[in-house]
């Protein structure tokens, strides 16, 4: 929750500085490692306002990180988890040794591969990857049997899934290969499993999917695996 004159709950404030994500500030608040103007402060949703009062963790003074912004090309088979209890390979094990807490906009299920961002300034996350957002997002699918025209215009049009009408999605096919057709499908939703399943509703299955682009961030040649900072123009491209 945030206020009109700059308020936020204690825990949203610590996230907002770039420290952590609110579920790790709740925990530290109510361990006690926090404070507000010299006080103990246990309390998770605390109105603070981060221009007046005085955060502390650990006794530390809290201060504005600087943001990071990041794109990684996710392998298939890396979860978009920070841990996993199974010992599955994550995200976070091809960060390397970024500094600043930082958290992916958005996520890619295991068996998808492509570009994936991450950053510590929450409010932008949001606005790209929040319910409401409208950032494009654009898919490569490889997907059996192939796809027909009027296949090709239904996912065009929009249809509907278990959990509503998906928006209008911009839609390429790029070409037939042996069983199979590899399309392009740009879409401004992020629902679990979308394009998987906006596929499936119209009688094919994905054999391969990824992510190529995230507004005008394109997953270009960023090998499998590895990290790059986005650049000034994709952040004005994006809002920042
Ligand atoms: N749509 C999917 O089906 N899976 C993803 O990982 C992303 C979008």
């Amino acid at each position: 929750m945030t206020s009109g004159s700059g308020k936020k709950t204690l825990d949203r404030a610590l996230s907002r500085a770039g420290l952590c994500s609110r579920a790790v500030a709740r925990q530290w608040i109510l361990a006690g490692r926090v404070r507000v103007n010299g006080a103990p402060a246990l309390d998770p949703e605390r109105w603070v306002d981060p221009r007046r009062d005085a955060l502390s963790v650990d006794g530390r003074p809290v201060q504005e990180r600087e943001r990071v912004y990041l794109a990684l090309h996710k392998p298939v088979g890396v979860l978009t988890s920070r841990t996993d209890p199974g010992g599955r390979r994550t995200v976070y094990d091809l960060l390397g040794d970024v500094d600043e807490w930082v958290a992916p906009v958005g996520r890619l299920d295991r068996d998808t591969s492509g570009l994936l961002l991450f950053t510590n300034d929450s409010d932008w996350a949001e606005r790209i990857a929040g319910p409401d957002h409208r950032v494009a997002k654009t898919y490569r699918a490889k997907v059996a049997p192939r796809l027909a025209e009027e296949a090709l215009g239904r996912l065009r049009q929009g249809l509907v899934l278990d959990d509503g009408p998906t928006r209008p999605a911009l839609v390429t096919k790029v070409r037939d290969a042996g069983g199979t057709t590899i399309v392009e499908l740009t879409i401004t939703e992020g629902r679990n499993r979308q394009v998987r399943r906006m596929l499936r509703a119209v009688g094919s299955r994905v054999r391969d999917l990824k992510r190529i682009a995230i507004g005008p961030v394109l997953l270009g040649d960023l090998p499998s695996g590895r990290v790059r900072a986005l650049t000034r123009e994709e952040l004005r491209s994006l809002g920042r």
